[in-house]
Formats: structure tokens, C-alpha cells, sequence
């Protein structure tokens, strides 16, 4: 049987979702539905002095209002699990911290009635003082408690950062600022839910349907058994449906209220108030160095935007690719929170890395201009051969073999370095590049496999594929272990009945859940041969477990592959009409010894107006090392879709505040700028072939994320290098080069 592993085969939920056969949450056809609609809000602190909802109640087909005033206690949330840090304003009390929390939900009989009734509700407030900027709170900045899940502290050094610093005979202080960004997948969050006596189903729009289960168990007093999650696809997250947000446990207690099935859809406009957002972040960074670009000190002090502490805690880990990117004896990185009267930020792709990288690869760039050499020739002087903060090897790194393919592709050779030096006609020419970096993560996860009657093989998960090729990767690791053609498997997820897998986040799920597929393959094989040993009319007369072999739905001696059973033959013969296998597979002690990362490399030209400052990226080169490539073609479709991400981060992306009243003023896909076919030019992606036996069974190191790294700074590179401006100051818009 020929590997199917890494070829490039289309995604099997394509033709569904091209066609609207895929359903998604918002769409399962519920009898006897009643809709929910949220109120929010309008102060950014204060506390409620009360309702009037004398007009909405009399709206014809109301069903239920829910208040602080009667909404049902909830259990608190603090189980210190991964998006669950949280204590969610769900109604307990009368307090609102921030400008559009949520502080009612109206129930009715279809969604027009209660929009209607939503908006009659009237609230009246007692306002206090609420800080908005970052500028106004960074008095009140306070180191993370749960810093990374509280696995390390917010801060490190190594050597001694200051005196490298004092004794440097380069020197750049350097201060760059991130704004918030939203995440914006086209599938708005939605959630429908149902109560069976005490039993809770609910379809959901998550990158965790186990993750969400558990909260929803814990909120309810419920054990997890009795709730079940139910989410076949996912419309993109990208971070934002990682936490089970309160819409989620709010939709759950209107159903119970009202004792009909519930569905509750947030409007585009509320994706900008209820489900995180990458939060502004201030970066200041002290890079000193030799005056041929040696680093000898950097410091990097993160200062990243919060909400009030009482609702959580989310920390963007800016810092951290600081600490590990370069070797550089003397490192100081400290991370704070300022804490706003704002919604909980939340993990946005390539949390941290995406922004400090912003910060980090945009210095080094400025230090490359300070010592007047090539910018990728200062981060090859630099190379770190090991991990030099976690002093360790690392599992596998060819960033090398990325900055080479990718300046060999892109022509970076023929780079001039003075800024505004290349032309084509009137226009401003910039090449700008920047490494790529994500942590390889890994969960624990576990399998399924079940062979049924008709010789097909079924393996289930409760993993999610948030658009990442989950459904398609896994069939294909499945059928090369099972050594059956691919389209007799079939590989299910999304039901948190299945078993439990962790939240599809940190770019982890193909080396959890693909591990665990192994191990399920493994436990069924196991299993098979031992009931075909155990059945004396088998052909396998005195031969043991080691002799067998399992392919193409056929049991065989490993030397005597005439000698055989079919799996459904053996099934008969046992009187079965299924067999299935479950399987475990958790990380070991393998971080301890080796340092686990992705690497890459982004080159990118800018073509600048050289009047209006117009500013299209005209193209980009990326190159990714990310461990084994389980499929071509949605490897590609990652590395395209974060490398667009990374451009609407560098040139477009920003949410705007009202500074003094808190409120969201562009909550719409219109006033967010992204990007459009038009802003994109030519992407082109090369994968260096990586085999990594050290990380996980798969190999793999992960591609949700890391492509989206180093883009905005390679674009700020690039437009520095075209222009001779400086912009510290996401998004790059042409007003910031006019100034
Ligand atoms: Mo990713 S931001 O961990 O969904």
C-alpha cells in the first residue's frame, strides 16, 4: 500500500462545504426553537441601578428576560484549566465593567421578536470612573498571575542585560505598539441549546468541544457526562472560539429558563464585544551589540492591554520569542498587564509570537542598518544552534535551510541596501525579511477506532477541524497505520462523546490527536490479533502477535501473507457486527531534554506610491520548517491563509475605541480593514523537508501559527527600506508615511 501521509489530497469536507452541505451551529434544525437575544452594556463601568421591562415584556411572544435580578446562580469558573481562567460576567451580579457586557437576555419565539423586545429593554445606571487607554492605566500595571497557564513566570533574564547594555558600543532604545485586533471568521460564534431533564446538549461554534463541555459541566453543577457538545465544523476561530465565552453558558440557561430549546447567534457587530481580542500591546526593547551586529544585551518589556482582573486574565506572551530566537548572552524579558475597563483579551493566531516578533524582527532589521549590514547576515551572525534560554538542543531547526531557500527564491542577493534605492519607474521599491518561530505544543489526546461489518474503518476524535484539514489529515495518518486505502476510512469528530482531545489551539492538534490515532491503530491491532489467534479455525495455527500483520482489512502472517483472514470474516466468526479499540497518547518527558520549535523565514517586497504613500505588498516569499508535512495542499492553504493574516496585521488591522466611552466604533467587516483578493499578491510557500523523531509519533511541529509570524515585521522592513521611514506603530497606513 502506497503512503498516503504528506500527498496532496483535497480536503474531504470541501465538496460539503462548497456545495452548503456542512452544517454548522447556528443551522442543526431544532424543534419548538426559541431565540436569544443579548443586551449589552452601554457604560464601560458602572453599576445597574435597575430595568424597565414593562415595554419589552409586552412584546407579543416573549418568552423569558433574564436579569442579575433573576438569573439562576452559576457555579464559579476558576478551575485553572486552559481557557478557563475566568470568572465571566454571567448575570451574577449587578456590576458591568466594560462596554458591551453582557446584562440581560431576551427570550421569544422567533429572533425578529425578541431583537424587538431587546431593544426596548431599558437599563439605568450608576457610572464610575473607567480608564479606556492604555495611556491613561499604565500606573496601575501589574505582572500575571496565570502567566502561560501558571507553567513560569512572567519574567526571565540570563547574564546581566544592563551592564551589557552600559558596556555596548551599539545601542538602540526602541519602543514599538500593536493595536487591538479582532479576529473576524466568517462564521459568527452561535450556540443552540437543549435540556433533557438534567441533561444538556449543545451546538456550538468551538475550537474545543471538550474544553466547553467541562465549563459548562462546572457552571451547571453537572457532571460532564451529562453534557454533550456538538460541533461537526467550524467557520474559522483563529483563536477566538478557543474559551467557551458566556454567550455559550447564557444560551444554556435561557433554554432552561424557558424550558424549550434555545438559539442564540452573536450579531457581527457583538464578535467585536463577547469574544476576545488580541489586546494592544507596548513593546519597548533595548538591543545592544558588537559594531559588526553581534548581540550582547536585549531587553524586551512587554506592556500588554487587560480587562478588569475580576473577569480573568489573559497575558500576550510578546516577550518570549526574545528569549529563545537568538543567541544573545544577556536577556531580560518582563511581561505586565494594564488593566482596562475592556472585554478579557484572548489568544489571536500565534498569540505573542505574532506580536513580539513584530517588535523583535523589526529591531533587528534596525540594527542591521545601525552596522550597516544585510539584515539576514546580522541574524545568520546571530543563529542560535541551541535553545539559549532553556539551555537544551533543540528537537530539530532548519531555519538555515528557510533563510536560504527563501532569499534564493525571492532574490534577496540583489537587494541594495539603502533605503529608497530600488525603483521600478516611479515607484518606491522595499525588500524587507524576518524570521518565523511557534513552540511545537502537544496535549494529551485519545482515538477511536472502529471496524464495521462491511470492512470500512471508522476513527473518531473529539477534535475539531476549525479549517485547518483535521477531517483530511487524520484519514490519511489513519489509513497509512491501518495500510488501507484511504477511502474506506472515514474519520469523525466534533461530538464531545467521542474521546476527549484538547482544544484545537497552539497549533496542536495534528501531533494530538494524530498521535492518538496511532495509538488507537495500535490498541485495535493488538486487540485483532489476539482474538484471531484465540480462534482455533483460524489460519495462524502456532504463530504469536509478532507474526501477524494487518493490511488492507486483512489479518496475514508477516512471511505467509497467503495465510489470511479479512477483519469482517473474523468479526463473523465472533459474531460481531463491530469491533472497535480506543487509544492514548500523552506527551512524555521529551521537553525536558529538547527544545521544540517551527521555524521559517518571510521575504517581502512593497511597491510604494511614491506621491500618496500608497502601500501594496507585491510580494511574498515564505519558507517553513514545521517538522513532517502531512498533506501538501492544506499545508499550503495554512501557510497562504497566515502569511494574508500576517499583511491585514502589518498594513489594515485595527480595531478602533471610543477613548471615552469605550465602545467599539468600527465592530463591522467593512470599517475593520482586512485585506481582499486585491490586496494580495503572489504568495509563494516552500517547506523545507523536515524529519523529526524527537517531538511527537507524527513528527510534525505544527503550521496554524507560525506562518503568520514575521509578516508584519518583514513588511515594516520592506516599507522602511523603501521609504527610509521608521514605523513602529501598527497598522502601517499611508498617513504614517505622509508624516
Ligand atoms: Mo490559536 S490563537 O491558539 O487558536
Amino acid at each position: 500500500m502506497t503512503p498516503v501521509t504528506g500527498l496532496p489530497i483535497d480536503r474531504r469536507d470541501g465538496r460539503l462545504k462548497v456545495t452548503g452541505h456542512a452544517r454548522y451551529a447556528a443551522e442543526f434544525d431544532i424543534d419548538n426553537l426559541a431565540h436569544a437575544v443579548l443586551v449589552q452594556s452601554t457604560v464601560s463601568r458602572g453599576t445597574i441601578a435597575g430595568f424597565d421591562l414593562a415595554a419589552a415584556k409586552a412584546v407579543p411572544g416573549v418568552l423569558a428576560i433574564l436579569t442579575p435580578d433573576n438569573a439562576p446562580h452559576l457555579a464559579p469558573n476558576q478551575s485553572g484549566a486552559p481557557g478557563n481562567v475566568v470568572a465571566f460576567p454571567l448575570l451574577q451580579d449587578n456590576t458591568t465593567d466594560y462596554n458591551g457586557q453582557h446584562i440581560a437576555v431576551v427570550v421569544a419565539d422567533t429572533l425578529e421578536r425578541a431583537q424587538y423586545a431587546a431593544a426596548l429593554v431599558k437599563v439605568s445606571y450608576q457610572e464610575g470612573e473607567a480608564a479606556v487607554r492604555m495611556a491613561d492605566a499604565l500606573a496601575e500595571a501589574y505582572p500575571p498571575k496565570h502567566f502561560r497557564n501558571g507553567s513560569r513566570p512572567p519574567d526571565s533574564r540570563r547574564g546581566h542585560p544592563d551592564a551589557a547594555w552600559d558596556a555596548a558600543p551599539i545601542r538602540l532604545d526602541l519602543t514599538y505598539t500593536t493595536p487591538v485586533e479582532h479576529h473576524n471568521p466568517m462564521e459568527p460564534h452561535a450556540t443552540i441549546a437543549l435540556w433533557d431533564s438534567d441533561r444538556l446538549t449543545v451546538y456550538s461554534a468551538t475550537q474545543g468541544i471538550d474544553a466547553s463541555q467541562h465549563t459548562l459541566a462546572t457552571l451547571f453543577g453537572l457532571k460532564p457526562e451529562q453534557v454533550r457538545v456538538i460541533c461537526p465544523f467550524v467557520g474559522g476561530g483563529f483563536g477566538c472560539k478557543g474559551v467557551t465565552w458566556p454567550h455559550v453558558a447564557l444560551t444554556a440557561m435561557a433554554a432552561r429558563q424557558v424550558g424549550r430549546p434555545v438559539k442564540l447567534v452573536l450579531t457581527r457587530a457583538q464578535m467585536y464585544t463577547s469574544n476576545g481580542y488580541r489586546p494592544q500591546t507596548i513593546q519597548h526593547l533595548k538591543i545592544a551589540a558588537s559594531p559588526d551586529g553581534h548581540l550582547q544585551g536585549l531587553r524586551h518589556d512587554v506592556l500588554a492591554q487587560m480587562s478588569q482582573p475580576v473577569i480573568g486574565e489573559f497575558a500576550e506572551p510578546a516577550g518570549l520569542i526574545s528569549e529563545m530566537l537568538y543567541a544573545c548572552p544577556n536577556v531580560a524579558v518582563t511581561h505586565r498587564l494594564v488593566p482596562l475597563n475592556m472585554p478579557l483579551p484572548t489568544f489571536m493566531r500565534a498569540p505573542g509570537e505574532a506580536s513580539g516578533s513584530f517588535a523583535l524582527e523589526s529591531a533587528i532589521d534596525e540594527l542591521a542598518a545601525a552596522v550597516k549590514r544585510d539584515p539576514l547576515a546580522v541574524r545568520l551572525a546571530n543563529y542560535a544552534e541551541s535553545d539559549p534560554h532553556e539551555d537544551k538542543p533543540f528537537s530539530s531547526k532548519s531555519l538555515r535551510q528557510c533563510y536560504a531557500a527563501g532569499a534564493a527564491a525571492f532574490g534577496w542577493a540583489r537587494r541594495t541596501p539603502e533605503p529608497g534605492s530600488m525603483r521600478d519607474g516611479d515607484a518606491l521599491i522595499g525588500w524587507g525579511m524576518a524570521t518565523a518561530t511557534y513552540p511545537m505544543n502537544r496535549s494529551k489526546a485519545s482515538a477511536r477506532v472502529v471496524f464495521e461489518a462491511d470492512g470500512g474503518v471508522v476513527v473518531q476524535a473529539a477534535t475539531q477541524d476549525i479549517g485547518t484539514g483535521t477531517y483530511t489529515v487524520m484519514a490519511q495518518l489513519a489509513a497509512d497505520a491501518l495500510r488501507m486505502p484511504i477511502h474506506r476510512v472515514r474519520f469523525e469528530l466534533g461530538d464531545s462523546r467521542f474521546p476527549p482531545a484538547p482544544v484545537s489551539g497552539g497549533s496542536q492538534t495534528a501531533a494530538s490527536v494524530g498521535s492518538a490515532v496511532l495509538a488507537a491503530v495500535d490498541a485495535a491491532r493488538q486487540k485483532l490479533f489476539a482474538m484471531a489467534l484465540a480462534d482455533n479455525r483460524s489460519p495462524f495455527a502456532g504463530a504469536a502477535g509478532a507474526d501477524l500483520a494487518l493490511a488492507d482489512g486483512f489479518i496475514q502472517m508477516r512471511d505467509a501473507p497467503y495465510r489470511r483472514l479479512s477483519v469482517p470474516g473474523l468479526l463473523a466468526r465472533n459474531k460481531l457486527d463491530r469491533f472497535e479499540a480506543v487509544g492514548t497518547a500523552a506527551p512524555g518527558d521529551e521537553k525536558q531534554h529538547y527544545s521544540m520549535h517551527s521555524f521559517g523565514a518571510q521575504f517581502v517586497e512593497v511597491r510604494i506610491d511614491p506621491d500618496l504613500r500608497e502601500i501594496r505588498v507585491s510580494r511574498c516569499v515564505g519558507a517553513f520548517a514545521p517538522g513532517r508535512i502531512l498533506n501538501a495542499k492544506t499545508a499550503r492553504s495554512q501557510a497562504i491563509g497566515g502569511i494574508v493574516f500576517g499583511i491585514g496585521m502589518a498594513l489594515l488591522e485595527e480595531t478602533a475605541i471610543d477613548p471615552n466611552v469605550g465602545r467599539v466604533t468600527n465592530p463591522n467587516v467593512a470599517e475593520y480593514l482586512m485585506p481582499v483578493n486585491a490586496d494580495i499578491p503572489e504568495i509563494q510557500t516552500i517547506f523545507i523537508a523536515e524529519e523529526d523523531r524527537l517531538v511527537n509519533p507524527i513528527g510534525v511541529k505544527g503550521l496554524g501559527e507560525l506562518p503568520i509570524v514575521g509578516v508584519a515585521a518583514a513588511i515594516a522592513n520592506a516599507v522602511w527600506h523603501a521609504t527610509g521611514k521608521r514605523v513602529r506603530d501598527l497598522p502601517i497606513r499611508l498617513d504614517k508615511l505622509l508624516a
